[in-house]
């Protein structure tokens, strides 16, 4: 949309708001800087929820406050949204509360697709060491590591569910896993070890940089 809006000449003003895990996670980057540098009626915005040494843009999840903060006058504006489900569940819920107008609202899903399942052959019993935490949990190889996580209160982000947004990145250290990613992982990150938490299991003894 905002490539058309560029190469129609439009003079209308857009706040361009992204919310990346991380400063290398943001999509079409320097497109994105281009655009700003020669469009003045373009305001990109990106918000990293884990910002690295040099990160110096806003920090953190888009909620109601960052939205009024990056486009004082939203409830005048058109807003688009598109994302996994559950970031446009709570960004639809951060525009209810700050008043805009339902039918200036529309959004794209993100996929829609259903979960992909490994299907292991059988549950057996698997474990999971959580090497930054210090914690090992037992679980099972039907588990996903995202749940295993979280039944031991570590914090691991995610959002669709589905292995395509890589929000649920995690490193693996060591054992075997089975997976079932839907592109969320670059080959140069699968090639360095990262697994898709959300929809990989554990087969056997594994350690994950968590
Ligand atoms: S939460 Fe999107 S890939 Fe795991």
């Amino acid at each position: 949309m905002l490539r058309t809006l560029a190469d129609s000449g439009s003079d209308r003003e857009i706040r361009f708001i992204h919310s990346a895990r991380s400063p290398k996670d943001i999509i079409f980057r320097e497109e994105l800087d281009e655009l700003a540098r020669d469009h003045g009626n373009f305001h990109i915005h990106v918000l990293c929820a884990e910002p690295d040494d040099n990160w110096r843009g806003p920090v953190g999840l888009l909620d109601d406050t960052t939205l009024l903060k990056l486009a004082p006058d939203i409830r005048e504006r058109s807003v688009y949204v598109c994302g996994p489900e559950p970031y446009m569940k709570a960004i639809r819920g951060a525009l209810q509360r700050i008043g805009l107008d339902p039918d200036r609202y529309r959004e794209e899903s993100f996929g829609g697709l259903t979960r992909p399942a490994p299907t292991p052959s059988a549950s057996q019993a698997a474990s999971v060491r959580f090497a930054r935490s210090g914690i090992g949990q037992q679980c099972r190889s039907t588990q996903t590591l995202l749940e295993i996580a979280r039944n031991v209160g570590l914090y691991l982000p995610s959002a669709c569910g589905h292995g395509i947004c890589g929000t649920c990145r995690v490193l693996k250290l060591a054992g075997d896993v089975e997976t079932a990613d839907l592109g969320g992982l670059s080959a140069e990150e699968k090639a360095e070890g990262y697994v898709l938490a959300c929809c990989t299991r554990p087969l056997g003894e594994v350690a994950l940089d968590l």
